[in-house]
């Protein structure tokens, strides 16, 4: 399930802006990958020429056997249902109560009947914990239950592909963190290829699978996400960890002067810090494309950065990793299938019910 992105030289220039340009990567299937960035380096920019809304100018965005920007109107508007898409600022309509938010892409695209409608609304409602909440108008309800319910939205059709411009913008830590374990719970439950467009160093660090970063008009590296973390490479490692020591200044670039001055007052960017284990679903859900804890350092002949990947209560999880998958994969089998998912009466499903954060 899920369905890979592959870009190949893709560009985009707004007048004589380029905005970005020779971009290449592969958004694995099924996977959860991040894009990050200085503001304004067309992270939006490049989600929405993913979705047929901006035209690059070169490249290839190939899902499946179709080329995105080659494909007619009547193709693109058929390969577009494989993507769900919540965009930076969610776009709620703010005069509809959340049922009707969520049910609009049914009406427009589909001829289910209004009792098909309902049952998909309250089932997408319920994953992303909003049950209940059906006849709030958006304009009564926090700024994270709206980017939920821009999220339901975004599921009612089945994607296989599913883009999310920062999720986090405007949400504190906390909120920050459920949203975070809504998305590997979806993960898990749907098996959708995720891209997710975020500023918050936290959520790179621990959601994803596959981290990006744009920088200066190019990609600067996309990979697992060991791979960025364990990165000695300048501009990825200042990112990465939110470092005022590097090539990033206030304005973006820094300019030599400053990197000078930067060098002589002995400045060092210091060790790497420990790579975090990755954030699980809720218990009982297991995500099919989550990638073994320290296996991308170890093909690749790579030393972690000491403490890495052990959690807060000390557990070192490249030792866990394998008990953990068989207990999973055993308790899924006495449920009776592979992956699981919670069935509604699940109390683990309750976990982020509407009234938790009002
Ligand atoms: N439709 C458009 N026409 C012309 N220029 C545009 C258009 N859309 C975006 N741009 C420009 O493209 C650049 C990248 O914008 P984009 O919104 O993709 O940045 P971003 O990385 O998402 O930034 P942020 O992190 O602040 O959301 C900006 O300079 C913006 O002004
Ligand atoms: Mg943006």
């Amino acid at each position: 399930m899920g369905v890979e992105i592959r870009v190949e030289g893709l560009t985009k220039s707004f007048g004589r802006q380029v905005i970005w340009q020779d971009v290449s990567l592969t958004v694995p299937a099924g996977e959860i990958s991040v894009l990050l960035g200085p503001s304004g380096t067309g992270k939006s920019v490049f989600l929405k020429s993913l979705v047929g809304l901006l035209k690059p100018d070169r490249g290839h965005i190939w899902i499946g056997d179709r080329d995105l920007p080659r494909l007619s109107e009547s193709k693109l508007y058929e390969t577009r249902k494989l993507f769900g898409v919540l965009f930076q600022d969610g776009a709620l309509f703010g005069s509809m109560n959340l049922f009707d938010n969520v049910a609009f892409p049914l009406r427009e695209h589909t001829r289910k009947r209004e009792s098909e409608i309902k049952r998909i609304v309250l089932d997408k409602m319920e994953m992303v914990g909003l049950l209940g909440a059906e006849h709030k108008l958006p304009g009564e309800i926090s700024g994270g239950m709206r980017k939920r319910a821009g999220l339901a939205r975004a599921l009612v059709l089945d994607p296989e592909i599913l883009l999310v411009d920062e999720p986090d913008s405007g949400l504190d830590p906390v909120r920050t963190a459920f949203l975070n374990q809504v998305f590997l719970d979806l993960n898990a439950q749907i098996g959708a290829t995720f891209l997710i467009v975020t500023h918050d160093i936290n959520t790179a660090r621990t959601l994803p699978d596959n981290i990006g970063l744009l920088y200066q008009r190019h990609l600067a590296m996309f990979g697992p996400r060991e791979m960025l973390l364990s990165s000695e490479e300048p501009v990825v490692r200042q990112f990465l960890n939110a470092s005022k020591v590097g090539p990033i200044g206030m304005s973006e670039e820094k300019d030599e002067s400053e990197l000078e001055a930067e060098a002589r007052s002995g400045q060092d960017p210091g060790r790497l810090p420990p790579i975090p284990p990755q954030q699980m679903p809720s218990d009982g859900l297991i995500r099919a494309g989550m990638h073994a804890p320290g296996a991308w350092c170890a093909a690749h002949g790579v030393t972690p950065p000491p403490g890495s990947f052990v959690d807060e209560q000390g557990r070192d999880w490249v030792e866990e990793w394998p008990r953990y998958v068989a207990s999973m994969t055993e308790a899924a089998g006495m449920a009776g299938s592979v992956p699981s998912r919670p069935g509604r009466t699940d109390p683990s499903r309750r976990r982020y019910d509407a009234g938790a954060e009002s």
